[in-house]
């Protein structure tokens, strides 16, 4: 595997693989810690814990691992605030939580922690890497990591979010491509306009910024990351991949659904948060979508607030028409493994994807050619 020799030494990290984070339970301590022991590095998805929380988060990884891992946090935005009457967004989510026998919805509370207090703990954590999404950090906060030695990562979606963000002091850049599963890290202007592939996305960043690169998006086996590696990247980071390990702390009903979903099965929708997110099309997310009423869907972190209930409860019943079931392009490739073995797999399979391109021997041997005529 040929990945930039500084950044895995910097990050000491045997192999270019990162388990993306994976807030709302699927990092466990069990898959952070494994993946770190295996070479790569595990993550932290702190985005929705609290301070408290994020301490105990790491606690639980340190005592599995002494190899580094990371942690992330959602960039601070502008208060949610509502603008509009939550009354439409109540109304359409209130038959599913009767569906499930649940009280009815209410309006929903607002996060009762702060960024600054999320990153005073996420400081305090022994993480040797910091990543975020969504946005750009203040430089109090860039400055405050970099003071503790922690790597800085931050994720772009378009060539000019990472323009921005190596403008802010990032070490690195994570070229989010639009196959990803999860929310859009996008933060500038139209997201639908920044749903760029992969394979178009990291190549472009590489070439417009001086930081390494770090490839995600549909990502899932060793021919992935031998293109993402070819495309430049210094590491790539793979989410849905990991969802599917035995230590992922996803409900059985969601491992199932990405066990079983194909391709074209995938979709982005504001349906359970408020942000653009691609998920496994399900019930929920064609019913509370259909009729175009956009007022039916409150801004993030509202909106997530709102359907939480009724995630839980899905979760506990194993009713997957209501579970946001996070997942990228890539899912007819997820395997149901442990981390450990994951990271075999990939790694084996990275080397050989690099030795068995098709023509390689004729590439080099024009290398070889050519070289001779310049002798
Ligand atoms: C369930 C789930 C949760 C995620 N949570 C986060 C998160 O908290 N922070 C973050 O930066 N990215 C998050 N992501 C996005 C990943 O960092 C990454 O971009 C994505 O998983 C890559 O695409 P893939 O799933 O096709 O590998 C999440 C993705 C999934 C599937």
């Amino acid at each position: 595997m040929s990945a930039s020799p500084d950044f895995l030494q910097i990050l000491k990290l045997q192999h270019p693989i990162i388990q993306a984070p994976l807030a709302g339970g699927g990092d466990t301590p069990e898959l952070v810690a494994a993946v770190s022991n295996a070479g790569g590095l595990g993550f932290i998805g702190a985005g929705y814990l609290s301070p408290e929380q994020i301490a105990q988060a790491a606690r639980n990884v340190k005592s599995k691992t002494t190899r580094p891992f990371g942690i992330n946090l959602f960039a601070p935005s502008a208060p949610a605030s509502l603008s509009i009457s939550p009354d439409a967004a109540i109304r359409r989510v209130a038959p599913y939580f009767s569906e499930l026998g649940l009280p009815a919805p209410s309006i929903p509370a607002g996060p009762i922690f702060s960024f600054t207090e999320q990153l005073g703990a996420a400081l305090e954590t022994g993480a040797s890497v910091f990543s975020f999404t969504f946005g750009l950090l203040p430089s109090g906060a860039i400055q405050a990591l970099k003071q503790k030695k922690i790597f800085v990562m931050g994720t772009a979606t378009t060539v000019n979010e990472a323009i921005e963000l190596e403008k802010t002091g990032v070490d690195a850049v994570v070229a989010q491509g639009s196959e990803a599963g999860g929310h859009r890290g996008t933060f500038q202007g139209d997201f639908s306009a920044a749903m760029i592939g992969t394979i178009s996305l990291v190549p472009q960043v590489v070439d417009a910024v001086r930081v390494p690169v770090i490839a995600s998006g549909g990502i899932m086996d060793g021919r992935g990351i031998a293109a993402a590696l070819a495309l430049g990247a210094s590491a790539v980071q793979l989410g849905t991949a990991f969802l599917t390990c035995t230590e992922s702390g996803v409900p059985d009903a969601y491992r199932e659904a990405i066990l079983n979903a194909m391709e074209d099965q995938t979709r982005i929708t504001r349906a359970f948060s408020g942000r653009p997110a691609r998920g496994i099309v399900n019930r929920f997310m064609t019913e509370a979508e259909s009729g175009g009423d956009q007022a039916a869907i409150l801004p993030f972190p509202l909106q997530n607030a709102l359907t939480r209930p009724l995630r839980t409860a899905a979760a506990k019943s194993g009713r997957a028409e209501f579970l946001s079931l996070w997942a990228g392009q890539g899912v007819r490739l997820a395997r149901r493994q442990s981390a450990a073995e994951l990271m075999v797999r990939l790694v084996e399979e990275t080397g050989s994807a690099i030795r068995q391109l098709p023509g390689v021997r004729s590439y080099e041997s024009v290398r070889t050619k050519s070289g001779a005529a310049t002798n």
